[in-house]
């Protein structure tokens, strides 16, 4: 017991170790991610439904969405990727959660709308050529590896038709100053988030501050299994991503607030990028 929690204290290398497909594929844990998903009220694991909406109309203002080919990369349950498609565009919505994509298929089932949702992994599986707009929406590549955008750029560059854009949102170095390191326990964890039956949660959070990078480090012990789970959450400044985004064969037109699509004022949490191929 000792050598196992002294074990969950140790500060892992940066991005060593890759769980997040756990979050959004183990039956029980994506049941919930579904249901955080789809309420409307809630900015769990998407925002809320007006912000959508407001996120939607900005990208349309911008880029005239009807007739282009927009491809939403974790696109979840089709929350963005269904109001595309009702301004004109054809979208292709990627995701690899299987119980999001058949919800999404499920709700968009008779619509008559262009859109075409696929089970997905967007950093091992070619992407749909031909693309004016890729999108990659809630932050999804604060939980990346600087090794896996690297892959994810590609694919992205791969995707877009030469003049096309990729636009993403991620957190910025504010919202990490905000963070603390700390560790908790609890019988059930999280109201149960974890797992079905009984278990013990342990969480640790680690700071990287010179990376602008924290980890949430799971252990969660139930009486027939042992599981690790480690969220990475890489926080950004405009100015090194922009400058990734650089190296990676795209030039960033624009950082821009996430939910008016105005331009980027320090003091928000979150912002967008948006850039050329
Ligand atoms: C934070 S949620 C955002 C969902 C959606 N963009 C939204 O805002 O409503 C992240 C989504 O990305 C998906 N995802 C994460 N990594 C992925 C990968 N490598 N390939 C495909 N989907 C992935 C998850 O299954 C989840 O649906």
């Amino acid at each position: 017991m000792f050598d196992e929690l002294a074990a969950l204290n140790q500060r892992p290398q940066p991005f060593s170790v890759y769980t997040a497909k756990t979050l959004w594929t183990d039956m029980h844990i994506s049941a919930q991610m579904l249901d955080f998903h789809l309420d409307a009220e809630g900015d769990m694991a998407s925002r809320r439904a007006d912000s959508i909406a407001a996120i939607v109309g900005w990208l349309d203002a911008r880029f005239g969405l009807a007739g282009k080919a927009v491809c939403d990369l974790g696109c979840g349950p089709r929350l963005y990727a269904s109001r595309m498609a009702e301004r004109g565009a054809r979208v292709t919505g990627l995701d690899f959660s299987v119980r999001s994509v058949d919800y999404g298929r499920r709700a968009a089932a008779g619509s008559h709308l262009a859109l075409d949702i696929e089970v997905c992994d967007y950093l091992k599986d070619d992407l749909p050529a031909g693309q004016d707009l890729v999108l990659l929406i809630y932050a999804d590549l604060c939980a990346l590896s600087p090794h896996q955008r690297r892959i994810l750029y590609a694919k992205v560059r791969a995707a877009l038709k030469p003049g096309g854009y990729f636009v993403c949102d991620v957190f910025s170095r504010g919202q990490f100053d905000q963070r603390e390191e700390g560790t908790s326990y609890g019988r059930r964890l999280m109201d149960g988030f974890w797992a079905e039956g009984d278990y013990f949660g342990f969480l640790t959070t680690f700071l990287y501050d010179d990376l602008n990078l924290a980890l949430d480090r799971y252990l969660i012990v139930e009486p027939q299994r042992r599981r690790e789970i480690f969220n990475w959450l890489q926080y950004f400044e405009p100015e090194s991503l922009t400058a990734e985004l650089g190296e990676n064969g795209f030039d960033v037109e624009a950082v821009v607030d996430v939910l008016t699509g105005e331009p980027w004022q320090v003091s928000s949490s979150e912002f967008a990028l948006i850039a050329k191929r």
